[in-house]
Protein backbone atom coordinates (compact mmCIF):
# COMPACT_ATOMS: atom_id res chain seq x y z
CA UNK A 1 0.00 0.00 0.00
CA UNK A 2 1.21 3.88 -0.73
CA UNK A 3 4.88 1.69 -1.47
CA UNK A 4 5.74 1.34 1.63
CA UNK A 5 7.32 -2.12 2.76
CA UNK A 6 6.77 -4.44 5.60
CA UNK A 7 9.70 -5.09 7.35
CA UNK A 8 9.06 -8.95 6.64
CA UNK A 9 9.68 -7.81 2.92
CA UNK A 10 12.86 -6.09 3.25
CA UNK A 11 14.65 -10.02 3.41
CA UNK A 12 12.80 -11.14 -0.03
CA UNK A 13 14.21 -7.65 -1.55
CA UNK A 14 17.63 -7.66 -0.52
CA UNK A 15 18.17 -4.82 -2.35
CA UNK A 16 17.22 -1.30 -3.50
CA UNK A 17 15.68 1.85 -2.36
CA UNK A 18 12.74 0.95 0.46
CA UNK A 19 9.67 3.06 2.52
CA UNK A 20 8.63 1.48 5.78
CA UNK A 21 6.31 2.70 8.93
CA UNK A 22 6.28 1.73 12.16
CA UNK A 23 7.59 2.13 15.90
CA UNK A 24 10.66 2.97 17.27
CA UNK A 25 11.66 -0.18 19.08
CA UNK A 26 15.57 0.56 20.62
CA UNK A 27 17.93 3.49 19.72
CA UNK A 28 21.40 4.20 20.90
CA UNK A 29 24.21 5.85 18.56
CA UNK A 30 26.82 8.93 18.38
CA UNK A 31 27.74 12.03 17.08
CA UNK A 32 28.43 10.57 14.03
CA UNK A 33 25.97 7.42 13.55
CA UNK A 34 22.68 7.24 14.76
CA UNK A 35 20.97 3.18 14.98
CA UNK A 36 17.10 3.08 15.38
CA UNK A 37 15.82 -0.19 15.31
CA UNK A 38 11.95 -0.37 13.66
CA UNK A 39 9.10 -2.19 14.60
CA UNK A 40 6.37 -2.86 12.29
CA UNK A 41 3.46 -5.96 13.41
CA UNK A 42 5.92 -8.29 11.13
CA UNK A 43 9.05 -7.64 12.36
CA UNK A 44 12.18 -5.35 13.54
CA UNK A 45 14.75 -4.35 11.31
CA UNK A 46 18.06 -2.10 11.82
CA UNK A 47 18.06 1.73 10.41
CA UNK A 48 21.28 3.94 9.93
CA UNK A 49 21.60 6.92 9.95
CA UNK A 50 24.71 8.83 8.89
CA UNK A 51 25.10 12.22 9.99
CA UNK A 52 27.68 12.79 6.96
CA UNK A 53 25.25 11.59 4.54
CA UNK A 54 21.87 12.56 5.29
CA UNK A 55 20.36 16.26 5.70
CA UNK A 56 20.44 18.16 8.61
CA UNK A 57 16.83 18.17 9.20
CA UNK A 58 16.71 14.20 9.14
CA UNK A 59 20.37 14.43 11.77
CA UNK A 60 17.80 16.81 13.87
CA UNK A 61 14.60 14.53 13.78
CA UNK A 62 16.71 11.34 14.90
CA UNK A 63 17.58 13.25 17.79
CA UNK A 64 14.15 13.86 18.92
CA UNK A 65 12.53 10.46 18.67
CA UNK A 66 11.55 8.34 21.42
CA UNK A 67 10.65 4.61 22.12
CA UNK A 68 7.62 4.32 20.34
CA UNK A 69 7.28 7.04 18.02
CA UNK A 70 5.85 6.51 15.25
CA UNK A 71 7.91 7.48 11.97
CA UNK A 72 8.33 6.90 8.11
CA UNK A 73 11.69 5.91 7.19
CA UNK A 74 13.00 6.08 3.75
CA UNK A 75 16.54 4.38 3.01
CA UNK A 76 18.85 1.69 1.47
CA UNK A 77 18.38 -1.95 1.66
CA UNK A 78 21.71 -3.52 2.94
CA UNK A 79 22.61 -6.80 3.09
CA UNK A 80 23.71 -7.52 7.00
CA UNK A 81 24.24 -11.64 7.74
CA UNK A 82 24.02 -10.66 11.60
CA UNK A 83 20.51 -8.61 11.46
CA UNK A 84 17.60 -10.89 11.91
CA UNK A 85 16.12 -10.56 8.69
CA UNK A 86 19.39 -10.76 6.91
CA UNK A 87 19.36 -6.74 5.86
CA UNK A 88 19.06 -3.11 7.15
CA UNK A 89 18.24 0.39 6.31
CA UNK A 90 20.79 2.93 5.54
CA UNK A 91 18.50 5.86 5.82
CA UNK A 92 18.21 8.66 3.25
CA UNK A 93 14.53 10.25 4.57
CA UNK A 94 12.73 10.20 8.40
CA UNK A 95 9.22 11.45 8.47
CA UNK A 96 7.69 11.26 11.87
CA UNK A 97 4.37 10.71 12.10
CA UNK A 98 3.98 11.14 16.17
CA UNK A 99 7.00 11.77 18.18
CA UNK A 100 4.62 11.59 21.19
CA UNK A 101 5.98 11.72 24.58
CA UNK A 102 9.00 9.85 26.65
CA UNK A 103 7.63 5.34 26.66
CA UNK A 104 6.63 5.01 29.72
CA UNK A 105 7.35 0.84 29.72
CA UNK A 106 11.38 1.61 30.28
CA UNK A 107 12.18 0.95 33.94
CA UNK A 108 9.34 -0.51 36.02
CA UNK A 109 8.38 -4.28 34.69
CA UNK A 110 7.22 -5.43 37.82
CA UNK A 111 3.90 -7.60 36.93
CA UNK A 112 1.42 -5.27 38.31
CA UNK A 113 2.71 -1.94 36.56
CA UNK A 114 2.56 -4.06 33.30
CA UNK A 115 -1.15 -5.16 33.61
CA UNK A 116 -1.89 -1.65 34.85
CA UNK A 117 -0.09 -0.51 31.65
CA UNK A 118 -1.69 -3.39 29.65
CA UNK A 119 -2.55 -1.47 26.63
CA UNK A 120 1.29 -0.38 26.25
CA UNK A 121 2.51 -3.58 26.85
CA UNK A 122 0.56 -5.33 24.47
CA UNK A 123 3.03 -3.74 22.18
CA UNK A 124 6.24 -6.09 23.58
CA UNK A 125 7.00 -8.71 20.73
CA UNK A 126 6.05 -11.34 23.45
CA UNK A 127 2.96 -10.31 23.75
CA UNK A 128 2.11 -9.30 20.32
CA UNK A 129 4.00 -13.01 19.31
CA UNK A 130 1.20 -14.93 21.61
CA UNK A 131 -1.50 -13.03 20.57
CA UNK A 132 -0.31 -14.45 17.09
CA UNK A 133 -0.24 -17.80 18.16
CA UNK A 134 -3.64 -16.96 19.62
CA UNK A 135 -5.05 -16.20 16.12
CA UNK A 136 -3.43 -18.77 14.29
CA UNK A 137 -5.33 -21.45 16.72
CA UNK A 138 -8.33 -19.99 16.34
CA UNK A 139 -8.17 -20.63 12.58
CA UNK A 140 -7.15 -24.26 13.07
CA UNK A 141 -10.01 -24.56 15.42
CA UNK A 142 -12.56 -23.51 13.51
CA UNK A 143 -11.05 -25.43 10.28
CA UNK A 144 -10.86 -28.28 12.29
CA UNK A 145 -14.62 -28.05 12.88
CA UNK A 146 -15.27 -27.14 9.55
CA UNK A 147 -13.54 -30.11 8.12
CA UNK A 148 -15.73 -32.40 9.94
CA UNK A 149 -19.16 -30.96 9.40
CA UNK A 150 -19.92 -28.77 12.05
CA UNK A 151 -21.62 -25.43 12.28
CA UNK A 152 -20.46 -22.37 14.08
CA UNK A 153 -23.05 -21.03 16.70
CA UNK A 154 -23.90 -18.58 18.92
CA UNK A 155 -25.47 -18.55 22.29
CA UNK A 156 -27.03 -15.71 24.49
CA UNK A 157 -24.53 -13.90 26.96
CA UNK A 158 -27.61 -12.35 29.08
CA UNK A 159 -29.10 -16.01 30.75
CA UNK A 160 -31.17 -17.29 33.66
CA UNK A 161 -29.92 -20.56 33.86
CA UNK A 162 -26.74 -22.40 35.84
CA UNK A 163 -24.93 -24.57 33.84
CA UNK A 164 -22.61 -25.37 35.53
CA UNK A 165 -24.23 -25.55 39.16
CA UNK A 166 -24.35 -21.26 39.67
CA UNK A 167 -21.80 -21.26 42.81
CA UNK A 168 -19.71 -19.02 40.34
CA UNK A 169 -22.30 -15.90 38.75
CA UNK A 170 -21.79 -13.02 37.80
CA UNK A 171 -25.39 -11.69 38.55
CA UNK A 172 -26.79 -8.76 36.46
CA UNK A 173 -29.78 -6.28 36.52
CA UNK A 174 -31.73 -7.13 33.61
CA UNK A 175 -34.45 -4.28 33.23
CA UNK A 176 -36.74 -5.28 36.70
CA UNK A 177 -35.41 -9.33 36.86
CA UNK A 178 -32.26 -10.98 37.51
CA UNK A 179 -30.27 -12.45 35.04
CA UNK A 180 -26.52 -13.40 34.91
CA UNK A 181 -23.60 -13.61 32.34
CA UNK A 182 -23.66 -16.95 31.26
CA UNK A 183 -20.75 -19.63 32.84
CA UNK A 184 -21.34 -21.98 30.00
CA UNK A 185 -23.30 -22.21 26.40
CA UNK A 186 -23.42 -25.34 26.52
CA UNK A 187 -27.05 -26.13 27.01
CA UNK A 188 -28.14 -23.59 24.54
CA UNK A 189 -25.77 -25.43 22.26
CA UNK A 190 -27.46 -28.78 22.91
CA UNK A 191 -31.03 -27.32 21.79
CA UNK A 192 -29.27 -26.69 18.19
CA UNK A 193 -28.01 -30.42 17.22
CA UNK A 194 -31.73 -30.68 16.63
CA UNK A 195 -31.23 -28.79 13.52
CA UNK A 196 -27.57 -28.81 12.73
CA UNK A 197 -26.46 -31.88 14.15
CA UNK A 198 -23.02 -30.68 14.86
CA UNK A 199 -22.41 -27.51 16.12
CA UNK A 200 -19.40 -25.49 18.11
CA UNK A 201 -20.56 -22.61 20.28
CA UNK A 202 -17.84 -20.22 20.60
CA UNK A 203 -18.18 -17.42 22.93
CA UNK A 204 -17.07 -15.77 26.54
CA UNK A 205 -17.88 -17.44 29.68
CA UNK A 206 -17.88 -15.86 32.66
CA UNK A 207 -16.92 -17.24 36.06
CA UNK A 208 -16.71 -15.03 39.31
CA UNK A 209 -13.71 -16.95 40.71
CA UNK A 210 -13.11 -15.61 44.23
CA UNK A 211 -9.68 -17.42 44.12
CA UNK A 212 -6.67 -16.04 42.72
CA UNK A 213 -5.01 -18.65 40.75
CA UNK A 214 -2.61 -19.14 37.75
CA UNK A 215 -5.11 -20.56 35.76
CA UNK A 216 -8.83 -18.87 36.61
CA UNK A 217 -9.93 -15.89 34.65
CA UNK A 218 -13.28 -14.42 35.29
CA UNK A 219 -14.26 -13.95 31.28
CA UNK A 220 -13.00 -16.82 28.98
CA UNK A 221 -12.86 -17.73 25.57
CA UNK A 222 -15.05 -21.25 25.42
CA UNK A 223 -14.79 -23.45 22.50
CA UNK A 224 -18.22 -25.79 22.74
CA UNK A 225 -19.22 -28.60 20.61
CA UNK A 226 -21.90 -30.60 21.49
CA UNK A 227 -22.75 -33.40 18.79
CA UNK A 228 -25.85 -35.59 18.42
CA UNK A 229 -25.37 -39.69 18.12
CA UNK A 230 -21.85 -39.00 19.55
CA UNK A 231 -21.45 -41.77 22.49
CA UNK A 232 -18.66 -41.19 25.25
CA UNK A 233 -16.40 -42.80 22.94
CA UNK A 234 -16.79 -40.58 20.26
CA UNK A 235 -16.65 -37.63 22.70
CA UNK A 236 -12.80 -38.70 23.28
CA UNK A 237 -12.18 -39.37 20.47
CA UNK A 238 -12.65 -35.62 19.18
CA UNK A 239 -11.29 -34.20 22.08
CA UNK A 240 -7.92 -36.04 20.84
CA UNK A 241 -8.22 -35.14 17.08
CA UNK A 242 -8.73 -31.70 17.96
CA UNK A 243 -5.96 -31.04 19.71
CA UNK A 244 -3.22 -33.47 17.43
CA UNK A 245 -4.83 -31.65 14.78
CA UNK A 246 -4.24 -27.40 16.30
CA UNK A 247 -0.71 -28.36 17.54
CA UNK A 248 0.89 -30.16 14.37
CA UNK A 249 -0.34 -27.58 12.04
CA UNK A 250 0.88 -25.02 14.32
CA UNK A 251 4.53 -26.39 14.78
CA UNK A 252 4.13 -27.36 10.98
CA UNK A 253 3.03 -23.73 10.12
CA UNK A 254 4.49 -21.62 12.70
CA UNK A 255 7.53 -23.20 14.44
CA UNK A 256 9.14 -19.97 14.33
CA UNK A 257 6.60 -18.31 16.59
CA UNK A 258 6.86 -21.35 19.12
CA UNK A 259 10.84 -20.75 18.88
CA UNK A 260 10.71 -17.31 19.50
CA UNK A 261 8.44 -17.33 22.61
CA UNK A 262 10.74 -20.28 24.14
CA UNK A 263 8.38 -23.17 23.98
CA UNK A 264 10.17 -26.55 23.34
CA UNK A 265 8.92 -27.86 20.25
CA UNK A 266 10.07 -31.34 20.58
CA UNK A 267 7.71 -32.05 23.68
CA UNK A 268 4.82 -30.92 21.58
CA UNK A 269 5.49 -33.00 18.61
CA UNK A 270 4.29 -35.81 20.92
CA UNK A 271 1.11 -34.56 20.87
CA UNK A 272 -0.79 -37.31 18.85
CA UNK A 273 -3.37 -39.29 20.01
CA UNK A 274 -4.68 -41.66 21.30
CA UNK A 275 -4.11 -40.08 24.75
CA UNK A 276 -3.85 -42.47 27.38
CA UNK A 277 -6.62 -42.59 29.43
CA UNK A 278 -7.57 -43.45 33.16
CA UNK A 279 -10.87 -43.58 34.96
CA UNK A 280 -11.20 -41.62 38.48
CA UNK A 281 -11.07 -44.61 40.08
CA UNK A 282 -7.61 -45.21 39.07
CA UNK A 283 -6.79 -41.77 39.28
CA UNK A 284 -7.48 -41.94 43.01
CA UNK A 285 -4.74 -45.19 43.06
CA UNK A 286 -2.23 -42.89 41.51
CA UNK A 287 -2.91 -40.04 43.67
CA UNK A 288 -2.14 -42.30 47.17
CA UNK A 289 0.71 -43.33 44.69
CA UNK A 290 2.14 -40.43 44.20
CA UNK A 291 1.74 -39.78 48.24
CA UNK A 292 -0.50 -36.61 47.52
CA UNK A 293 -3.31 -36.61 49.76
CA UNK A 294 -6.67 -37.27 48.08
CA UNK A 295 -9.39 -38.88 48.96
CA UNK A 296 -12.45 -40.87 46.63
CA UNK A 297 -15.03 -38.46 46.11
CA UNK A 298 -12.98 -35.20 45.81
CA UNK A 299 -12.82 -33.17 42.76
CA UNK A 300 -8.94 -32.69 41.87
CA UNK A 301 -7.73 -29.87 41.97
CA UNK A 302 -4.37 -27.49 40.04
CA UNK A 303 -2.18 -29.22 42.73
CA UNK A 304 -3.41 -33.10 41.96
CA UNK A 305 -3.75 -32.14 38.41
CA UNK A 306 0.11 -31.21 38.73
CA UNK A 307 0.72 -34.07 40.20
CA UNK A 308 -0.76 -36.43 37.77
CA UNK A 309 1.14 -34.67 34.63
CA UNK A 310 3.77 -32.93 35.41
CA UNK A 311 6.07 -35.98 33.48
CA UNK A 312 4.07 -36.16 31.15
CA UNK A 313 4.06 -34.88 27.24
CA UNK A 314 0.71 -35.57 25.64
CA UNK A 315 -2.54 -34.94 27.69
CA UNK A 316 -4.55 -37.40 30.05
CA UNK A 317 -7.71 -38.34 30.30
CA UNK A 318 -9.54 -38.85 33.50
CA UNK A 319 -12.80 -40.68 32.63
CA UNK A 320 -16.21 -41.68 34.19
CA UNK A 321 -16.35 -39.73 37.74
CA UNK A 322 -18.80 -40.97 40.61
CA UNK A 323 -22.39 -39.97 39.52
CA UNK A 324 -23.30 -36.65 41.18
CA UNK A 325 -20.39 -35.03 41.29
CA UNK A 326 -20.65 -32.92 38.92
CA UNK A 327 -22.77 -31.08 36.56
CA UNK A 328 -26.75 -32.25 36.38
CA UNK A 329 -27.17 -33.09 33.02
CA UNK A 330 -24.28 -35.86 32.12
CA UNK A 331 -25.33 -39.19 31.90
CA UNK A 332 -24.77 -42.00 33.78
CA UNK A 333 -23.21 -45.37 32.51
CA UNK A 334 -25.98 -47.39 31.90
CA UNK A 335 -22.92 -50.96 32.55
CA UNK A 336 -22.21 -49.14 35.94
CA UNK A 337 -24.78 -46.68 36.86
CA UNK A 338 -21.90 -45.27 39.79
CA UNK A 339 -20.10 -43.13 37.45
CA UNK A 340 -20.95 -40.71 34.78
CA UNK A 341 -19.83 -41.05 31.43
CA UNK A 342 -17.64 -37.79 30.98
CA UNK A 343 -14.32 -37.02 30.88
CA UNK A 344 -11.79 -34.37 32.12
CA UNK A 345 -8.68 -34.06 29.67
CA UNK A 346 -5.72 -32.62 31.42
CA UNK A 347 -3.09 -30.90 29.65
CA UNK A 348 0.63 -32.24 29.74
CA UNK A 349 3.81 -30.55 31.83
CA UNK A 350 1.83 -29.90 34.94
CA UNK A 351 -0.52 -27.41 32.99
CA UNK A 352 -4.34 -29.13 34.46
CA UNK A 353 -7.50 -29.36 33.27
CA UNK A 354 -8.24 -28.03 29.26
CA UNK A 355 -11.59 -29.88 28.72
CA UNK A 356 -13.89 -31.25 30.66
CA UNK A 357 -17.03 -33.12 28.45
CA UNK A 358 -19.84 -35.72 29.28
CA UNK A 359 -22.64 -37.81 27.08
CA UNK A 360 -25.66 -35.84 28.18
CA UNK A 361 -28.75 -36.99 29.63
CA UNK A 362 -31.00 -37.42 26.77
CA UNK A 363 -34.26 -39.07 28.02
CA UNK A 364 -37.08 -36.97 29.60
CA UNK A 365 -37.41 -39.12 33.11
CA UNK A 366 -33.55 -39.60 33.60
CA UNK A 367 -33.16 -35.76 33.44
CA UNK A 368 -36.16 -35.07 35.77
CA UNK A 369 -34.40 -37.14 38.34
CA UNK A 370 -31.16 -35.56 38.47
CA UNK A 371 -32.50 -32.30 38.09
CA UNK A 372 -34.54 -32.85 40.99
CA UNK A 373 -31.05 -34.13 42.90
CA UNK A 374 -29.70 -31.36 41.58
CA UNK A 375 -32.73 -28.79 43.20
CA UNK A 376 -33.76 -27.41 39.63
CA UNK A 377 -37.01 -26.88 39.02
CA UNK A 378 -38.19 -28.60 35.19
CA UNK A 379 -41.00 -26.18 35.24
CA UNK A 380 -39.18 -22.80 36.25
CA UNK A 381 -38.95 -21.19 32.28
CA UNK A 382 -35.08 -20.85 32.67
CA UNK A 383 -34.92 -24.91 32.49
CA UNK A 384 -38.10 -25.50 30.91
CA UNK A 385 -37.08 -25.44 27.94
CA UNK A 386 -33.74 -27.64 28.06
CA UNK A 387 -36.28 -30.26 29.74
CA UNK A 388 -38.75 -30.07 26.56
CA UNK A 389 -35.41 -31.02 24.19
CA UNK A 390 -36.23 -34.88 26.05
CA UNK A 391 -39.82 -34.73 24.89
CA UNK A 392 -39.63 -33.61 21.20
CA UNK A 393 -37.46 -36.33 19.26
CA UNK A 394 -34.24 -36.92 22.00
CA UNK A 395 -31.10 -38.42 20.53
CA UNK A 396 -27.91 -39.84 22.41
CA UNK A 397 -25.65 -36.79 21.86
CA UNK A 398 -21.82 -35.53 23.64
CA UNK A 399 -19.78 -32.56 23.90
CA UNK A 400 -17.29 -30.87 25.41
CA UNK A 401 -16.09 -27.48 26.50
CA UNK A 402 -12.63 -26.12 25.83
CA UNK A 403 -10.97 -23.12 27.35
CA UNK A 404 -9.34 -21.48 24.57
CA UNK A 405 -6.64 -19.57 27.26
CA UNK A 406 -5.89 -22.89 29.08
CA UNK A 407 -4.85 -24.10 25.84
CA UNK A 408 -2.55 -21.29 25.01
CA UNK A 409 -1.16 -21.82 28.29
CA UNK A 410 -0.13 -25.31 27.90
CA UNK A 411 0.79 -24.84 24.09
CA UNK A 412 3.07 -21.85 24.96
CA UNK A 413 4.29 -23.07 28.35
CA UNK A 414 2.93 -19.76 29.80
CA UNK A 415 3.63 -19.19 33.65
CA UNK A 416 -0.26 -17.44 33.81
CA UNK A 417 -3.30 -17.63 31.81
CA UNK A 418 -3.45 -13.68 32.12
CA UNK A 419 -0.98 -13.89 29.00
CA UNK A 420 -3.44 -15.87 26.52
CA UNK A 421 -5.62 -12.76 27.07
CA UNK A 422 -4.86 -9.25 25.55
CA UNK A 423 -7.08 -7.83 28.75
CA UNK A 424 -7.45 -10.18 31.55
CA UNK A 425 -10.48 -10.24 34.00
CA UNK A 426 -9.03 -11.64 37.57
CA UNK A 427 -10.48 -11.00 40.92
CA UNK A 428 -8.50 -7.81 41.51
CA UNK A 429 -8.37 -6.13 37.93
CA UNK A 430 -11.22 -5.25 35.40
CA UNK A 431 -8.90 -2.24 33.74
CA UNK A 432 -7.77 -1.27 31.15
O1 LIG B 1 -15.34 -27.85 33.07
P1 LIG B 1 -16.24 -26.70 32.73
O2 LIG B 1 -16.79 -25.90 33.83
O3 LIG B 1 -17.40 -27.33 31.82
C1 LIG B 1 -18.43 -26.64 31.25
O4 LIG B 1 -18.65 -25.45 31.37
C2 LIG B 1 -19.25 -27.50 30.32
N1 LIG B 1 -20.55 -26.85 30.15
C3 LIG B 1 -18.51 -27.66 29.03
C4 LIG B 1 -19.26 -28.48 28.02
O5 LIG B 1 -19.36 -29.68 28.20
N2 LIG B 1 -19.80 -27.85 27.00
O6 LIG B 1 -15.46 -25.73 31.75
C5 LIG B 1 -14.95 -26.21 30.53
C6 LIG B 1 -13.54 -25.68 30.32
C7 LIG B 1 -12.52 -26.12 31.34
O7 LIG B 1 -12.03 -27.40 31.07
C8 LIG B 1 -11.47 -25.06 31.20
O8 LIG B 1 -10.65 -25.30 30.06
C9 LIG B 1 -12.29 -23.82 30.91
O9 LIG B 1 -13.54 -24.26 30.41
N3 LIG B 1 -12.50 -23.02 32.12
C10 LIG B 1 -11.83 -21.89 32.40
N4 LIG B 1 -10.87 -21.23 31.75
C11 LIG B 1 -10.40 -20.08 32.30
N5 LIG B 1 -10.84 -19.57 33.45
C12 LIG B 1 -11.81 -20.20 34.15
N6 LIG B 1 -12.27 -19.67 35.29
C13 LIG B 1 -12.35 -21.41 33.63
N7 LIG B 1 -13.31 -22.27 34.04
C14 LIG B 1 -13.38 -23.24 33.11
MG1 LIG C 1 -14.36 -28.85 34.52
Amino acid sequence: MDGFSSIADLAKLKEGEVKIRGWVYRQRGSDKFKFILIRDPTGVVQTIITKEEVNENVWETAGKLYIESSVIVKGKIKPDERAPGGVEIQVTGLEPVSIGEPYRLQKDFSTEFLLDQRHLWLRSQKMKQIMKVRHHLTIYLNEFFDNKGFYQVVPPIIVKNACEGGSQLFEMKYFNEKAYLSESGQMYGESLIFSLGKIYVWAPSFRAEKSRTVRHLAEYWHLEPEMAWYSHEDNMKLQEEMLEFVVQKLIKEHEDLLVALGRDVDVLRHVKGPFPRITYDQMVEKLQDLDVKFEWGQDPGADEEKALTADMKVPLIVEKYPAGMKAFYMRRDPKNPEYMLNDDMLAPEGHGEIIGGSERIWELDELLEAMKKAKLDPNDPSYSWYVDLRRFGAVPHSGFGLGMERLLKWVLNLDHIRDAIPYPRVINRVYP
